[in-house]
Parts: structure tokens; C-alpha cells; sequence
């Protein structure tokens, strides 16, 4: 893992390793494989930002499974809007199916409570939450979020997918600001 990198004008420290992440992802995969035995599930990834954990965790999954991609979209720059804009992507129907929403981050879960929210419309027999990182501090959803890979105090972080600006999405170790 390198050390200090710049992304536009803030420097960013390697906070968490490729290897780390690996690990927290296979064990994650561990017990989405346990519960979901005899089932189907239908992993619904929230682009941008998931596209890296969803790709990596679905390779360690053993049951059959669909995967949707859609987009919302709540930050500027390294602050959440808490706005999120409508959701994009989703054309097949969810109806009586077992749904995970891959995300790569939980933060005031704004987006996560809009996103679950509009797939419960869509009536599918259960709906779950697998996220790569939560910040239980500025945390203060309603949707309980049923797979965490790691907690992570409140700080912006970068790389595996998350950006900032739209940049160091290809990262594959995880950064924190400096
Ligand atoms: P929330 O709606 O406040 O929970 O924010 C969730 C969304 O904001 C996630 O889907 C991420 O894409 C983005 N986000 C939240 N925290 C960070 C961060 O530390 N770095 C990069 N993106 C973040
Ligand atoms: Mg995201």
C-alpha cells in the first residue's frame, strides 16, 4: 500500500488495505451464503460508488443469484447533500423476490432509506442491506442495516469505488482524508 496520495486538492493516507477489504468481503459473502440457502437472491448495487464491493462480493456468493444496478446520487464534493435524486437503472420487476442492496458506503443513509424505500414498493418477498463501510456516527437512519463490513469513524474516505470529485474510484486500497 502506497502512502500519501492527492486527489484534486486534499492528500488522503491509506486507511484500509486491499487484503483488509478482501477478507471483511469473503466473510461477508460467508454468511449471505448461510442465510440464503434454497433461495434466489437478487443483489440490486447502487452505482457508482458500489460497483467494486458488488463485483468483489458476488464472486464469493454460491447461491444463484440476479444482479441490478441503479443510480442515485446525494454528495458534493466530501459533504452529503442529504438530498438524493430519484432513482435510475432498475426495469425488471422485483415482485415476491429476495433483494440485497450493495452499497459501498452508509453514512447519514439518506440514500439508503430512499432507495429501500422505493424497492419496497416494488413488493418483493424480503429486502436486506449489505454495505462495505458505516459510519455509526452521523449514522441516524431507520433501515436497519443487516451486512457491515466495517464500521469506520466519520472521516471521507476514497478508493474501491468510493470518490472524491470522481476521482480515485480505481483505488484498490481505501484512503482517508488527511
Ligand atoms: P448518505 O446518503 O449520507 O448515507 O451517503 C451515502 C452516499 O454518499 C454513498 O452512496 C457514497 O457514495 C457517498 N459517501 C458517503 N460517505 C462517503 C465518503 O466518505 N467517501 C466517498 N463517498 C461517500
Ligand atoms: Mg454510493
Amino acid at each position: 500500500m502506497e502512502g500519501t496520495i492527492q486527489l484534486h486538492d486534499k492528500q488522503f493516507v491509506p486507511f484500509l488495505s486491499s487484503d483488509e477489504i478482501e477478507s471483511d468481503i469473503r466473510e461477508l459473502a460467508d454468511k449471505i451464503n448461510q442465510d440464503y440457502k434454497g433461495k434466489e437472491i437478487h443483489f440490486v448495487s447502487i452505482l457508482n460508488g458500489a460497483f467494486m464491493f458488488t463485483s468483489d462480493l458476488v464472486k464469493h456468493i454460491e447461491i444463484p443469484c440476479h444482479i441490478h444496478f441503479l443510480k442515485v446520487r446525494s454528495y458534493e464534493g466530501t459533504i452529503s447533500t442529504g438530498v438524493v435524486s430519484n432513482i435510475i437503472g432498475l426495469t425488471e420487476p422485483l415482485e415476491n423476490k429476495h433483494v440485497i442492496i450493495a452499497e459501498d458506503i452508509v453514512d447519514t443513509g439518506a440514500t439508503m432509506q430512499h432507495v429501500y424505500r422505493e424497492l419496497g414498493q416494488m413488493s418483493p418477498a424480503s429486502i436486506k442491506v449489505a454495505t462495505l463501510l458505516l459510519k455509526p456516527d452521523t449514522y441516524n437512519g431507520e433501515v436497519k442495516i443487516d451486512y457491515i463490513c466495517r464500521s469506520i469513524p466519520n472521516k471521507f474516505v476514497v478508493g474501491y469505488g468510493l470518490d472524491y470529485d470522481g476521482l480515485g474510484r480505481n483505488l484498490k486500497d481505501i484512503y482517508q482524508l488527511k
